[in-house]
């Protein structure tokens, strides 16, 4: 029976496939140090989608106090027992695609200093206004919005699957939605992949978009990351060209994630 929420069959394996490995620690880090520079210590933030909650223990550390929110049970109970003892950062389950008015910890009075998301939470969504409207109402003027987003132009999945022969998954971006099971027992999950310009739309009438950088231009997409860690020399190569090349603005939209940061715009 296919009854276990897609991202609650990944949580047991997750860090190991990707927050641990060398391609998943270069493109974390590259993503964090943009988390510091928008949020300093002292700064309240929500984070959607946390997965197992490395960033919001990041940024907890940091003296950043963060509510990390994800849709996935399992996906939640890995993060809780992360950030245990950590009295900065909360975890509570929030999704995407059925956002409460009452949330825990937010008023008129009392907002974020900004919102990120990483790692493609938000490719779960096909609309992303009625989150982008959500927000509004949630994050002081002036706060931050960043997110990492799946970019539907991605160069390395078209190449690497399509070397392969397998060109349903090469082409999956361009004919989106994609399917997502990680599991024969896994509900499967509609992935969509909006573009910087489609989300920059979506988020216009609040949030005024700041800057955008490509993650992982040159790496290959997770999928791929055991057959190329397994080469040294080609992995020392791809990384030491994404170091060098892969930073442009203008390869955002060939990367495996784009990096999008928004400013909420004054009210009134
Ligand atoms: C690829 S993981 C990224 C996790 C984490 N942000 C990280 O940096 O490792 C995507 C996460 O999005 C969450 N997610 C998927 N659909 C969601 C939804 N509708 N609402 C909230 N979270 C969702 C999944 O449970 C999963 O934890």
């Amino acid at each position: 029976m296919n009854n276990q929420p897609a991202f609650d069959a990944l949580a047991a394996s997750y860090d190991r496939a990707f927050t641990e490995t060398i391609i998943g620690r270069r493109l974390r880090w590259q993503v964090q140090a943009r988390l510091e520079r928008l949020f300093p210590p002292g700064s309240r933030v929500l984070e959607l989608g946390c997965g197992t909650g490395e960033d919001a223990l990041h940024l907890a550390r940091r003296g950043v106090r963060v509510l990390a929110t994800d849709a996935s049970p399992a996906m939640l109970a890995v993060a809780r027992g992360k950030l245990e003892g950590c009295a900065l950062a909360q975890v509570e389950q929030l999704d995407l695609q059925s956002l409460p008015q009452a949330f825990p910890g937010v008023s008129e009075t009392a907002r974020f200093d900004g919102v990120f998301s990483n790692f493609g939470a938000l490719n779960c969504l096909q609309d992303w206004q009625p989150l982008a409207a959500w927000l509004a109402a949630r994050i002081r003027p002036g706060g931050a919005a960043a997110f990492g987003v799946m970019s539907p132009l991605c160069l390395w999945e078209p190449l690497w699957h399509g070397l392969r022969g397998d060109w349903r998954t090469a082409a999956r971006r361009w004919r989106q939605p994609a399917v997502f099971q990680p599991t024969p027992e896994a509900e499967p999950t509609l992935i969509y992949y909006p573009s910087i310009r489609r989300l920059t739309r979506a988020f216009a009438p609040a949030f005024r978009r700041i800057y955008v950088q490509p993650l992982g231009v040159f790496l290959p997409t997770s999928d791929a990351f055991g057959a190329v860690e397994k080469r040294p020399r080609l992995l020392g190569r791809l990384l030491w060209l994404d170091e060098r090349l892969g930073q442009a603005r203008l390869l955002a939209p060939f990367a495996d994630h784009y990096w999008i940061e928004f400013q909420r715009r004054p009210e009134g």
